[in-house]
């Protein structure tokens, strides 16, 4: 499987530190921020990966990853994003790069421990996606279960008001290649972007996604709380107290 990391946006949450560089390449504790899922993708054997960028700072990226040998990635691509059209949009930019094939999509600011290398050796067609439980779900995709059959997600909520769970979807998802097919059908949000959680709906309705819990630690390192907690968590974690 090949692996695709979405690292565009402004990262206005973060503004003023987003003004200086993109938000994927802030530290968190001794490594930038994208470091992270690219391990998770060749942790989990996944060694070509596409990273897809944008916004002023694009050409950062190179600078720091070079060609991705010395984290282990055999080969290593960009695809520049031109505008800020979220993250479907930003996903359909692989097509040609998965070549048919399936993909591990993750969020550049998704910094996790779980090993998800055997979901993707098994992995055959569909879409996977993991949920974590989390103390605030309303700023997350959060599944719907089916109250008849609560291992059946009925749907997937985006950054709802009133959360029907507290799980929320992390940025880790397995698709097959009908994934392009479902991105050409979303429309843009309220907030003006090609949204995940559509395409994932998509894959619900065809009967097509399967889920599990992610084992783990899972922070999404977007605002400067969650950016601080995953400083805290990863120097912790190699022995800083
Ligand atoms: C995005 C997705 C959301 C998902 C989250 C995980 O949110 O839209 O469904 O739960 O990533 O990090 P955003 O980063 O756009 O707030």
């Amino acid at each position: 499987m090949k692996g695709v990391i979405l690292a565009g946006g402004l990262g206005t949450r973060l503004y003023p530190l987003t003004f200086v560089t993109n938000k994927h390449l802030l530290p968190v504790f001794d490594k930038p921020m994208i470091f992270y899922p690219i391990q998770t993708l060749v942790q989990a054997g996944i060694k070509e990966i596409l990273v897809v960028t944008g916004g002023p700072y694009a050409g950062h990226f190179l600078r720091v990853l070079k060609n991705g040998k010395e984290l282990g990635v055999k080969h290593l691509e960009y695809a520049f994003q031109e505008k800020e059209g979220g993250i479907a949009q930003a996903l359909s930019l692989a097509e040609d790069f998965a070549d048919g094939g399936p993909v591990a999509a993750i969020l550049g600011d998704n910094t996790t421990d779980a090993d998800i290398s055997r979901t993707v050796r098994d992995f055959k067609e569909g879409s996977m996606i993991f949920l974590k439980k989390v103390p605030d779900p309303q700023r997350f995709g959060v599944p719907v279960f089916d109250p008849d059959d609560p291992k059946k997600i009925k749907k997937i909520e985006e950054k709802p008001q009133r959360p029907q769970s507290s799980y929320a979807v992390t940025g880790l998802y397995l698709y097959d290649h009908q994934v392009f097919k479902f991105i050409k059908r979303c429309r843009p949000s309220k907030r003006g972007e090609l949204e995940i959680t559509d395409v994932n709906n998509f894959y619900i309705k065809n009967g097509l996604m399967r889920w599990s819990y992610l084992k783990g630690y899972w922070l999404d390192a977007g605002t400067f709380k969650t950016l601080f907690l995953a400083n805290r968590f990863w120097a912790k974690r190699s022995g800083i107290k």
